[in-house]
């Protein structure tokens, strides 16, 4: 149906807001470097694996026939779209870590079928990447307003764009790379920009055999050592460092007892790294570990524990046929 009515919402250039510019990358991960290449044991934080490179191969790790998450909540999505749709009864559409927003593309096409959404806003760290989702979407669904926001989850959701009902989405077990401390620091910066009635989508990885979590981080053809990897490529190009990427070796473990994998990478040998652009000198000793992502494992009594501890109640939780994966939504 095309008529005056829809045209007046179509606008096929989306628009973009950018919290982040090159130099505050520079600043703030020359401060992550300094603090985290110092700390006992060493540590990088994750978002730093995201520049285009980190995307694409993220975007490859997708399509891996280890890493179930991404079909599992694929399922989901599909078979779930409509009552997700008509549940939150939503106009505007928030999907934070977005991505490709590719398994959103489900509800997106359930929501403008139900015609009650009128703006869908990603966000997301990696500015190519969001800006490519969003300029494709404004094609592929004309009768939505795109409003693509280039931001850091720990200091710029406040600055999402507000009005209208709400319904947050953030997919692909995102929130399992939050400890739960500062998961639960992140969930309620979360809630200032949701309103009571608003509701939030949460895809979560579900606590399984360790063999096949360990194999989802460590697949057979590389990819994702060659994700975990791509974090030193980032630092050596930003920071002037000198990593030898070939003198680390990707691990991938579980830990049974906080329930998450952890990503780490192992130096081969012991070896000096130089970080020109602060004068570090950082010593490695031969096998010595740096944590660089943790993956954590769910469980819905505890999402809902969590979720109920920030006044969230959920209103519906759905796993894939096979109870790999759970997505819940929840009512503020
Ligand atoms: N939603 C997609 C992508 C998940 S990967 C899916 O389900 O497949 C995690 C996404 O979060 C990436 O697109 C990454 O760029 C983004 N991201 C990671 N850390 C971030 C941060 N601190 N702030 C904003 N976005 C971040
Ligand atoms: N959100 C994804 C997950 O936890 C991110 C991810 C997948 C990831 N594979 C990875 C992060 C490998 C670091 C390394 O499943």
């Amino acid at each position: 149906m095309v008529g005056p009515l829809h045209m007046t919402n179509s606008t096929l250039t989306p628009i973009i807001d950018v919290h982040i510019d090159p130099s505050d990358i520079e600043q703030s991960l020359r401060d992550d470097v300094c603090e985290g290449l110092t700390a006992t044991p060493k540590n990088i934080p994750p978002k730093w694996f995201y520049d285009h490179t980190g995307s694409e191969l993220f975007d490859r790790i997708t399509r891996l026939d280890e890493y179930y998450p991404t079909r599992a909540e694929r399922e989901i999505l599909v078979r779930e779209a409509a009552s997700i749709v008509e549940i939150s009864g939503a106009d505007t559409f928030v999907e934070l870590g977005a991505g490709t927003s590719d398994k959103t593309r489900a509800l997106l096409d359930a929501a403008t079928r139900h015609g009650r959404l009128k703006r869908f806003i990603p966000f997301d760290v990696s500015e190519k990447f969001l800006r490519n989702t969003s300029i494709k979407l404004a094609s592929e669904y004309p009768s939505l307003e795109i409003h693509g926001v280039v931001g850091d989850f720990d200091r710029h959701v406040e600055l999402i764009p507000t009005g209208g009902r709400r319904l947050v989405a953030m997919l692909g077990g995102t929130i399992g790379n939050y400890a739960p401390g500062p998961r639960a620091r992140f969930l309620r910066s979360l809630m200032s920009i949701m309103a009571p009635g608003d509701h939030l989508l949460l895809g979560t990885d579900l606590v399984k055999d360790p063999d096949r979590l360990v194999r989802a981080y460590d697949d057979a053809a590389g990819v994702t050592a060659a994700f975990n990897k791509n974090v030193l490529s980032v630092i050596n190009r930003h920071l002037d460092a000198d990593f030898d990427v070939d003198q680390f070796d990707h691990v991938a473990r579980w830990d049974a007892e906080s329930e998450w994998i952890e990503m780490l990478l192992c130096s081969r040998i012991n070896q000096t790294v130089h970080v020109g652009s602060v004068g570090l000198d950082v010593g490695f000793a031969r096998g010595e570990l740096m944590r660089t992502e943790i993956s954590s494992k769910f469980r819905r009594e505890g999402i809902e524990r969590e979720l109920g501890d920030l006044g969230l109640e959920m209103v519906d939780w759905q796993t894939d046929a096979a109870g790999d994966f759970g997505v819940s939504l929840s009512r503020l």
